[in-house]
């Protein structure tokens, strides 16, 4: 790959410049193959940012308009990048992120909070997966060129859209990735959605439809995913999804009326357009993500955290699961930890840098458990 022809404007300045003797890469390229000198000689060419702080909590917590004047929606420009999370994606298009969709750790901290006073936890965890630790910036959609020269192999820094780090299977409105796309909005998955929140919602997508529609996906992938992955970080991430749309999408207003249920065309916008509706009010409180809506979603039906096993209809339990943990927190916490030594077994100067510095920064979303900080390059 790294034989491209094309040769990048700022690798062949610096090659007329007798600064890089390597060759030429585009920004999405991986560095596989290459020395460890030529990788230092590309860390060189991009401005390598690394590991940042974490960004102080917004002060104002209120409940409060954030589809402003100074947020409008906005359509696509080429390049921009939305993906598989209607939340981020809707960020983007309101201009709370970089309408971009490529952004730093500490800008989607800032802007979920912004606009939907949420807590933060799984930012560093599909940072550390997903993201250029080089340039500090992720792409929430696909690979683009704005998140610089990906590390060498077996790093991705591909962006949201990566399956299997982060991105699972069984999403509401996204395909597995072994039966189609991944991350584009489905319509006939949402009118599924439509369907039981009609059935047994009210015609509001409530805790009774996610409930319901988490477990007929779990279904419909167990019987045509051969594939199917339903364990660890899956498991987790696929419920607490499922409750998002209800705790951070109904406007705060409502919400303080007691309203629980999700107007369905309000969804669809999210999810389709990345769009806020009209005078959209985030939530009044800050939140990481209601455990009495996961509770509920969670023990409506019987789940076991496993995978198909290369057929379908072979579903079998993951024996490994908790990993060393006895806590589904840390758990969770060290399935990406040892998902990100995977793709970085053996990283070394600036790389190893930011690597710890995020390693660190995520551990802080889950110190406040019990679980014991994992350092794997230390
Ligand atoms: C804090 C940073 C966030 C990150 C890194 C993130 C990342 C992701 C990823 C990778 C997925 C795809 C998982 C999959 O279905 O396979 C996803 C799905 C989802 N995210 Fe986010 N997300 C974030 C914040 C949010 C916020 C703030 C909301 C809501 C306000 C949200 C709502 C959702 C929902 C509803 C889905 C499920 C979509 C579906 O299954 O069709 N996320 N997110």
């Amino acid at each position: 790959m790294f034989l491209s022809l094309k040769f990048s404007v700022l690798a062949f300045a610096l090659q007329l410049a007798g600064v890089l003797a390597v060759p030429a890469l585009q920004p999405y390229d991986s560095l596989a193959g290459l020395t460890r000198d030529e990788v230092d000689a590309f860390a060189r060419s991009v401005k390598v940012v690394g590991g940042q702080p974490i960004p102080k909590p917004i002060k104002d917590t209120s409940l409060k308009l954030v589809n402003d004047k100074k947020h409008p929606w906005k359509p696509l420009r080429a390049g921009d990048q939305r993906g598989p999370c209607p939340g981020l994606n809707a960020l983007a298009s309101h201009g709370w992120l970089p309408r971009s969709g490529v952004a730093t750790p500490g800008e989607i901290i800032t802007a979920v909070q912004n606009g939907y006073n949420m807590e933060w936890f799984v930012t560093y965890a599909a940072f550390l997966v997903n993201g250029n630790p080089l340039t500090n910036l992720l792409s929430i959609g696909g690979i683009s060129w704005l998140t610089g020269h990906a590390p060498p192999a077996p790093a991705l820094a591909s962006g949201l859209n990566t399956h299997g780090t982060f991105e699972g299977d069984a999403s509401l409105t996204r395909s597995d990735a072994f039966l189609g796309d991944n991350h584009s909005f489905n319509a006939t998955l949402f009118q599924q959605l439509v369907d039981i929140s009609k059935k047994v919602g009210g015609g509001k997508y409530n805790v009774a439809a996610a409930a319901e529609m988490r477990f007929q996906r779990v279904q419909d992938s167990i019987a045509r995913n051969p594939n199917f992955n339903f364990a660890n970080p899956r498991f987790n991430t696929a419920f607490i999804e499922a409750v998002f749309p209800i705790v951070f999408f109904i406007d705060g207003r409502l919400q303080e009326k007691g309203v629980t249920g999700l107007d369905l065309e309000v969804m669809r916008g999210f999810f389709e357009d990345h769009r806020m509706p009209k005078d959209f009010h985030r939530r009044g409180t800050p939140t990481g993500a209601s455990d009495d809506e996961l509770d509920f979603v969670m023990a409506a039906h019987d789940y076991t955290p496993g995978f198909n096993n290369g057929s379908v209809n072979s579903f079998v339990p993951d024996p490994n699961f908790m990993g060393t943990q006895t806590e589904l927190v840390c758990a969770l916490y060290e399935k990406f930890v040892n998902s990100t030594v995977a793709l970085y077994p053996n990283p070394h100067g600036q790389l190893r840098k930011a690597l710890n510095k995020n390693l660190d920064n995520f551990f802080v979303a889950v110190k406040d458990e019990t679980c014991v900080q994992i350092k794997p390059y230390n």
